[in-house]
C-alpha cells in the first residue's frame, strides 16, 4: 500500500509510545483512524493530537487481553467507519521478573495482551482486510523476538510468538491483497515501562534499589522518539517490507545473534552504548502537542 490517505486504519495501544504517532502520522496522511486503548484518558489525549487532521476518527476502550471485547471491536468500527483497511496490533507490555520469581496470574496478563489478543485481532479483521483491494496488518513484535536476554521470559515468549505467527501468516497471504508485517522495534522512548509490571522483591532486582519512576523516565528520554519509530513502521509498510527493523540497534542486534547465536549478549552494550548518544530522541517537525505531556522529549 501506497497511500494511506481515505483508507481507514485500526491502531492498537494507540493511547501513547508508537501507537500514538502512528495514528498521528496516519492523520496526518489523509488515513481515517479508530484509536483503542485500554486507557480512556492518555486515549482522549491522542484523539484530541488526531483532530488537528481532517479526518474520520473513532475512540474504543478496549482491553486487548479480553478476547470478548476484541470479538466486538470489528462492528464497533465498522459502525462508525464503513470498512477497516490497516490493523496495527501495537499494544503491548512487559513483566520484569525471572521466571521463577513470576506469579501465573503476572505471565496470563502479558501472555493476553501481547500474544493471545493479537492473534484474536488478527482472526476477527481478516475477514474485513480480505474484503478490501488493498489491505494491512501489521503486528509489532520486538527486537526481543529475536535476541533473548534474562528477566524477561513472558516478554520472549510473546514477542518470539508474534513473530513466528506472523512470519506464517505473511507467508499464507503472499501474492494477495492482504500485506503482512512485522515490527522489530529497538529501544523507543515511551512510556512501557510506566504501563508494565515489575516483581520489584525478585531476586534479580535484590540490592539493586529499583526506583521504577526513575527506570522509566531514563527509558523514555533515552530511546527513539516514538514519531520517529512510526514514521519507519509506515515506512516499511509502503515498500512491503516483511520485517521492520526500527533504529540501527534492533539491526545490529539481530546481526549480532546471526554472527554469534550462543553468545550475542556480550556484544549488546558495546552496540547500545553508543547507539545511546547518537539517537535522536527529537520528534519529528510538526508533530501536535500532547496535551498530556506525557510523549518522551516533546
Ligand atoms: N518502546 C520500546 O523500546 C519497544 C521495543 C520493542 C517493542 N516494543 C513494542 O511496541 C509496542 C508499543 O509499545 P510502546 O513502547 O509504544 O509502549 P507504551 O506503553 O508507550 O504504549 C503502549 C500502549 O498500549 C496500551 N495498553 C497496555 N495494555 C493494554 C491493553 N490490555 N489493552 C489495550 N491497550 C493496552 C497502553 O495503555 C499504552 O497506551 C508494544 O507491543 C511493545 O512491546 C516497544
Amino acid at each position: 500500500m501506497r497511500d494511506f490517505s481515505g483508507k481507514t486504519a485500526v491502531i492498537t495501544g494507540a493511547g501513547s509510545g508508537m501507537g500514538r504517532y502512528l495514528a498521528v502520522l496516519l492523520a496526518k496522511a489523509g488515513a481515517n483512524v479508530a484509536i483503542c486503548d485500554v486507557n480512556e484518558e492518555s486515549l482522549n489525549d491522542t484523539a484530541k493530537m488526531v483532530k488537528e487532521y481532517n479526518v474520520g476518527l473513532s475512540t474504543h476502550v478496549v482491553d486487548m487481553g479480553d478476547m470478548d471485547q476484541i470479538e466486538t471491536l470489528p462492528d464497533a468500527v465498522l459502525s462508525q467507519h464503513g470498512a477497516v483497511d490497516l490493523v496495527f496490533n501495537n499494544a503491548g507490555v512487559t513483566m520484569g521478573s525471572t521466571f521463577s520469581g513470576m506469579s501465573e496470574e503476572d505471565w496470563d496478563w502479558v501472555m493476553n495482551i501481547n500474544l493471545n489478543g493479537v492473534v484474536k485481532a488478527s482472526r476477527v479483521f481478516l475477514p474485513l482486510l480480505k474484503d478490501r483491494p488493498e489491505a494491512v496488518l501489521v503486528n509489532t513484535s520486538s527486537i526481543f523476538g529475536m535476541i533473548a536476554v534474562a528477566g524477561q521470559t513472558v516478554y520472549h515468549a510473546t514477542k518470539f510468538g508474534v513473530r513466528g505467527f506472523t512470519e506464517s501468516l505473511a507467508k499464507e497471504f503472499k501474492g494477495t491483497s492482504v500485506q503482512v508485517h512485522c515490527v522489530h522495534p529497538g529501544h523507543v522512548g515511551t512510556n512501557i515501562i510506566d504501563n508494565s509490571r515489575f516483581n520489584i522483591d525478585d531476586e534479580r532486582f535484590m540490592n539493586q534499589q529499583i526506583d521504577k519512576d526513575k527506570m522509566a523516565e531514563r527509558f523514555r528520554t533515552g530511546g527513539m522518539h516514538p514519531s520517529r519509530a512510526a514514521e519507519i513502521i509506515l515506512k516499511g509498510v509502503k515498500q512491503n517490507k516483511r520485517r521492520i527493523f526500527v533504529g540501527l540497534d534492533a539491526k545490529l542486534m539481530d546481526l549480532a545473534q546471526r554472527i554469534t547465536p550462543m553468545h550475542y549478549e556480550w556484544l549488546l552494550p558495546i552496540i547500545n552504548l553508543p547507539l545511546y548518544l547518537i539517537r535522536n530522541k527529537k520528534p519529528l517537525r510538526g508533530m501536535p502537542r500532547d496535551p498530556g505531556g506525557i510523549s518522551g522529549n516533546l
